[in-house]
């Protein structure tokens, strides 16, 4: 299986995930439509795309049996966006190109539509067509890195501390939580999925952290580099939060970009040869 495998696995996951719209039984004139919606306005599917990149590598076989967790993986995600994006967090009006859900509705539908995304995406991994013991690793994984051991601790961090400078470290210590953990989990689920050795979940989670954190300086310096039209969403809005630009300078954020991205492409290197070519395949468009 080559890198085109990878391609078209990923171009049948984008129909899979828009024709997927679960059907919600109720009476409430557009919560049907709101729960579905930020997920069908789009998005780079950067996680999804990352396991599919594993497995596609490791176990083609399963390849479609992977589709669901990596559906649980966007769900969850999109579920931090629309909660991240609330007034109480940091009140932005645009995202994927759309107003957010609380700006086009209200406060409770977004609220809720990130709750009903965030079981969502756990019921989804429990009905994927895997083994019962890989199921629970792969919610394991999800619950503790998407929640109170990652992102949730992250936004939490995030939150408290604007408008308050922290030392790099501290704000190094909120990007891996708040982005780069469920971007690792993104990897490691595809090889548990893939069942693969324990050290190769490993080294994949740990190239994870450091693509995850690369991604969260990038999308700091997209903050201020890039329009609302270019990023599809609230930019020039972190001027309160502790970020890269914010603590280092521009240039500086650039300067922690490029060391990382040089150790990333290192990485790359010692991979096997078709998951080197599936990552450097989503990776081009990033690093
Ligand atoms: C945005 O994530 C939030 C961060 C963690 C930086 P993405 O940049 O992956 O957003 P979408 O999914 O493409 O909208
Ligand atoms: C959000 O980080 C990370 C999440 C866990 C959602 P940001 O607040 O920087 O993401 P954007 O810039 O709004 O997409
Ligand atoms: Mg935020
Ligand atoms: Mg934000
Ligand atoms: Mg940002």
């Amino acid at each position: 299986m080559d890198v085109n495998f990878y391609r078209e696995t990923c171009t049948a996951f984008d129909k899979f995930l828009i024709a997927f719209k679960p059907e919600i039984k109720g009476f409430h004139p557009y919560f049907e439509h709101s729960f579905w919606e930020m997920i069908e306005n789009g998005g780079k599917r950067f996680r999804p795309k990352l396991l599919l990149s594993v497995v596609c590598a490791l176990n083609p076989a399963l390849s479609k049996n992977a589709f669901l967790p990596a559906l649980a993986l966007e769900c969850l995600h999109t579920y931090s966006l629309i909660h991240d994006d609330l007034p109480a967090m940091d009140n932005a009006s645009l995202r994927r190109g759309h107003p957010t859900l609380h700006q086009s509705y209200d406060e409770v539908t977004a609220i809720l539509v990130g709750d009903a995304l965030n079981t969502y995406s756990f019921y989804l991994l429990s009905q994927a067509r895997l083994d019962d013991g890989v199921k629970i690793r792969l919610i394991r994984e999800l619950s503790d890195k998407g929640g109170i051991g990652g992102m949730v601790i992250g936004q939490a961090m995030d939150c408290f501390f604007e408008n308050q400078t922290l030392e790099i470290q501290k704000l190094q210590e909120i990007h891996l939580n708040k982005t780069a953990k469920v971007i690792a989990s993104s990897l490691k689920m595809g090889a548990m999925i893939s069942n693969v050795s324990k050290d190769l979940e490993d080294i994949l989670s740990d190239f994870g952290l450091k693509l995850g954190l690369y991604f969260q300086i990038r999308d700091d310096i997209i903050d201020v580099t890039q329009s609302e039209v270019q990023a599809g969403k609230t930019t020039q809005h972190d001027k309160g939060k502790n970020s890269y630009v914010n603590l280092l300078g521009l240039e500086g954020a650039n300067g922690s970009i490029k060391d990382l991205q040089n150790e990333i492409l290192e990485n790359l290197n010692g991979f096997d040869k078709r998951l080197k070519e599936n990552l450097n395949d989503l990776l081009k468009d990033y690093l």
